[in-house]
């Protein structure tokens, strides 16, 4: 059997977070899950994180990070997660608590402990980048980056401007630049819009008996009728974060390409990920893997089988 990697996950749960963690748990030997302001405050992330491992029994270290982005006021998600980021779920209070350090200081421990893992970014990048700033070592110390942000074609806060990098701009710029030194995915809206589950979905979860399945149900539920398109969304809830987690455990299920990528920082296009397809682009500037296609049946399957599989 082949090894699992390490993974750290650094999150907002969040909807697809809480799947982002489950899929996560099952095929990656996950070492840490961290937390960061995004769709909901860090307290209710962080909060969510601690109910979600401890329901799913889940013996890995949380650690609460930023509770704002680098420059940038901190702003939430509350349409598509809720106010507390799991909207329409209700999960007892956690009874696990976080670890003391800072999701930072432990992301810069961790990986001196266990080097060769995963960064997992499914949230603003407000962690990731802080702890670039304090200890670019950490490149030498990872096997690379997988986040779940940005777009080549389109954005879901603005039209041009994906959530997690919208919400931290200038945090998305400095991972960004890290491609330069470290293998770096980015499963962007183009595709992880591409994988959905469905009220069927969420039916089988819940016929599961358990009070895993009763969640995740109300999970899918709820993420299926929220979002920022309202009744012209495409129907179902798309599967964005587990994606990130996937291109590390499944790279065959993707079709990467590598692009250079640039970040805006100004203007009404302020967090778009500017993705350079021109077959001329400059080579040296391309140094991020950009999923541009994903085998969606497959991985929207093998999410439904994962999910199910945590709830047995
Ligand atoms: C991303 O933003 C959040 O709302 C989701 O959890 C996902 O990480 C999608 O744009
Ligand atoms: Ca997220």
């Amino acid at each position: 059997m082949t090894e699992r990697p390490a993974v750290i996950l650094d999150c907002d749960p969040g909807h697809d977070d809480t799947a982002a963690i489950v899929v996560a748990a099952q095929h990656t030997d996950l070492v840490g899950v961290t937390t960061v302001s995004g769709n909901a405050p860090l307290a209710d992330v962080t909060r969510n994180a601690l109910a979600i491992t401890g329901l799913f029994g889940l013996d890995v270290p949380v650690h609460a990070g930023c509770d704002r982005p680098l420059v940038a006021p901190a702003r939430h998600a509350a349409e598509v997660h809720g106010a507390t980021g799991l909207g329409g779920t209700s999960l007892p209070e956690p009874t696990r608590r976080a670890g003391t350090a800072h999701a930072v200081e432990y992301l810069l421990e961790a990986t001196r402990a266990r080097p060769g893992c995963w960064l997992v970014p499914v949230g603003p990048l407000t962690n990731i980048a802080l702890a670039l700033r304090l200890d670019p070592g950490l490149l030498d110390r990872i096997a690379g980056i997988s986040l779940m942000g940005g777009g080549a074609t389109t954005g879901n806060v603005t039209a041009t401007a994906e959530f997690n990098v919208w919400a931290d701009p200038e945090a998305a710029a400095i991972v960004f630049e890290a491609g330069a030194r470290v293998p770096l995915r980015m499963a962007g809206l183009d595709v992880t819009h591409q994988v959905r589950m469905h009220g069927e979905d969420g039916d089988r979860l819940r016929a599961t008996g358990t009070a895993r399945g009763a969640f995740l149900a109300d999970v899918l539920a709820y993420y299926g009728r929220s979002g920022r398109g309202g009744d012209r969304a495409p129907a179902g809830s798309p599967m964005h974060d587990p994606l990130a987690v996937l291109a590390v455990t499944h790279p065959h299920r993707f079709t990467h390409e590598r692009r250079p990528v640039h970040v805006e920082l100004a203007g009404t296009t302020r967090g778009m990920t500017v993705v350079d397809t021109r077959p001329h682009a400059p080579t040296d500037a391309a140094t991020c893997d950009v999923a541009e296609a994903v085998d969606a049946d497959v991985l929207r399957r093998l999410i439904l089988d994962t999910l199910l599989a945590a709830c047995a």
